[in-house]
């Protein structure tokens, strides 16, 4: 495991900024292997050995999982001139790490959204070769009856021509005017909701990512909240790197 300065180390941990981690140096707070350290720039191995601060254990992941219920009118970016991003919903203690969304889900759309650093992670379940299963809730503004389910399963052509992969289609309510239903794509295309219902004529009114894999959203997570991956969570992200 590769050296890191003790500043860098605490920095990264989220102790605070690199002046604020070597005051508490100085003030004889941080401690290695039992033994007060008051130089800054000494080296440590993350693995070996044990750091803390103010007596507790300061752990430090290289790698981080978060899992949001994304709000509606936040964009699926790490920054933008105008618009709110994901990132901006994230408090300074994981905004240090520099996380990304995995993958994108519309301004207008709800629902689950992983946020990483880990770039072979979101490689290994955004390559179009993985065919990663997501499920969305949808409203849709007008009657989704049972036909649909095996034009879904055949795979849907949409108007530029590409034929999606198949996908499954299930309807949980159906009137003239209103339908509650949820699908299920192996592909991640721009607007591919949206636009599969648009060659019935359809429209999107309301779309919530539910799974993610075998990741299910979280429903007590209020939308614009996050938190860690849990052990289950982290079970099914562990396949992924
Ligand atoms: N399909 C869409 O149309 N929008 C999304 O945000 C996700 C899937």
């Amino acid at each position: 495991m590769p050296l890191i300065r003790l500043d860098k180390f605490l920095s990264n941990a989220g102790i605070g900024s690199r002046s604020e981690v070597r005051e508490y140096i100085k003030q004889r707070r941080i401690w290695i292997d039992g033994v007060v350290c008051i130089k800054a720039d000494t080296k440590i191995d993350k693995e070996k050995n044990i750091i803390t601060f103010d007596k507790r254990v300061v752990s430090y992941e290289e790698y981080i999982y978060l899992i949001l219920n994304k709000p509606k009118g936040v964009i699926s970016a790490t920054e933008d001139e105008k618009e709110k991003t994901v990132i901006d919903l994230l408090s300074d203690e994981y905004k240090k790490y520099k996380l990304f969304p995995v993958g994108r889900l519309d301004k207008d759309t709800v629902g689950l959204l992983i946020l990483t650093n880990d770039g072979k992670f979101a490689h290994n379940t955004l390559s179009p070769k993985k065919h990663i299963e997501k499920s969305y809730f949808a409203h849709i503004n007008g009657k989704v009856d049972d036909k649909y389910i095996e034009k879904f399963k055949e795979g849907i052509i949409l108007k530029d021509g590409y034929k999606c992969l198949p996908a499954k289609l299930s309807i949980d309510y159906s009137s003239d005017n209103f339908s509650k239903v949820n699908i299920t794509i192996k592909e991640g295309k721009y607007h591919q909701i949206k636009r599969m219902f648009e060659t019935f004529g359809k429209k999107v009114v309301y779309l919530k990512r539910t799974s993610f894999d075998k990741i299910i959203l979280d429903e007590t997570l209020e939308e614009g909240s996050y938190r860690l991956a849990n052990e289950e969570e982290m079970k099914i992200i562990k396949k992924f790197i």
